[in-house]
Formats: C-alpha cells, sequence, structure tokens
C-alpha cells in the first residue's frame, strides 16, 4: 500500500495491570469513541488473550482477543500514531492468529468501519474475508457507522 517504510521488529508480550495507563493514552488518541479503563481491566480481569509491543521501554501496540468454542474475536488492536505505518499492527495480527490456534480456534472474527480503510487493508492482506455487516452498530460524528464483520479461517496455520 505504502511506497517506502521503516519496518520495525517488535515481540508480543501479554499486557499487565501496570500496562494499562499507557495503553489508555494510546486507546484515547486512537479511537474517537475510545474504550474505557474499566471496560480494558475487565478483559484482563476475565482472561481475555491481551498482548503488547514495547519499544524503548514504551506500550507502541496493544491487542485483544477473546476466544472460546472453537471461535477467536478480535475485540481491540491499535499501534500508538508515532508507531503506525512500521509493520507493528501486521506482526501483532500474526501473533494474534498464533494465538486463537493456540486456544483451539479455527476461525478468527473481527469488525472494522468501512472507513478505517488501512484497518481494511490490513485484514485483506492477511486473509481476512467480509462475512456481514452490523448495521448502525458504531457510533459516529454523523449518526451510526455499519460495521464490517471479516473472518480468517486457520486451517493454514501450523502448531
Ligand atoms: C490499523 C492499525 C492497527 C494498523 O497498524 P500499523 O502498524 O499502522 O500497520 P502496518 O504498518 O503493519 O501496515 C499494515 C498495512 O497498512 C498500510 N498502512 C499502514 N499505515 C498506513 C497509512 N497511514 N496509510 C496508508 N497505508 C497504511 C501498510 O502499508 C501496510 O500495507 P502493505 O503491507 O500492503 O504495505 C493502526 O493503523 C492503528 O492502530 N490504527 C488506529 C486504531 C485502529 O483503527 N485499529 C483497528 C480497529 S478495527
Amino acid at each position: 500500500m505504502s511506497a517506502v517504510r521503516r519496518n520495525v521488529t517488535a515481540s508480543a508480550r501479554p499486557m499487565h495491570e501496570t500496562d494499562i495507563a499507557q495503553v489508555m493514552e494510546v486507546e484515547r488518541v486512537n479511537y474517537p469513541y475510545p474504550w474505557t479503563e474499566g471496560i480494558m481491566r475487565d478483559c484482563l480481569r476475565v482472561g481475555y488473550s491481551c498482548w503488547v509491543m514495547e519499544t524503548d521501554g514504551m506500550v507502541a501496540a496493544y491487542a485483544i482477543l477473546s476466544a472460546a468454542a472453537g471461535e477467536a474475536h478480535v475485540l481491540n488492536i491499535s499501534v500508538a500514531p508515532g508507531h503506525q505505518g512500521q509493520g507493528l499492527g501486521r506482526q501483532l495480527m500474526e501473533h494474534l492468529l498464533q494465538a486463537a490456534h493456540g486456544h483451539g480456534a479455527d476461525t478468527v472474527f473481527l469488525e472494522v468501519r468501512p472507513s478505517n480503510k488501512v484497518a481494511v487493508h490490513l485484514y485483506e492482506s492477511m486473509g481476512f474475508n467480509q462475512v456481514g455487516v452490523r448495521n448502525g452498530y458504531y457510533p459516529s460524528d454523523v449518526g451510526r457507522e455499519d460495521a464490517i464483520i471479516m473472518a480468517r479461517v486457520l486451517s493454514d496455520i501450523s502448531s
């Protein structure tokens, strides 16, 4: 999609309570309708698969996955503005696919705003296909925006 970019390599590690302040800083700048800190804490508390990537000791990206009954759902994936376009989103999504496989999921689902062209491009390039639409799912400045539901089958992921 972009002609020239600097790729950064970072590994994902489990998110801890102590990461939440930094995670919330990124959450609030990345989304016009961010999750609350309480939602983020609940994701950790209920045992969702919660991950961060650090660069220079600071949270550069985070993601949250739920997995049960052979399905996984990407609930959040977010890269700090200063680190976007450097390959972290793709690496983190690859990590989530592996984590989903590790949890026994055979399909991963997510929702995305159709206006979020970068995210839609990333997901399509990673094998996600549109499987449905949730009408008026997201709040927006001009009423409500639909969500595209995308799915990726994990049959090609090795153990
Ligand atoms: C969507 C998001 C997670 C992608 O992460 P990222 O680290 O920026 O993406 P990557 O660097 O891994 O790039 C993924 C693809 O998107 C493209 N891309 C990234 N930023 C772009 C930009 N600003 N403009 C155009 N293309 C861009 C890359 O070129 C790459 O495609 P390519 O490999 O075909 O060249 C990130 O932009 C983000 O956090 N956005 C805000 C929160 C959000 O929308 N989350 C998703 C909610 S569903």
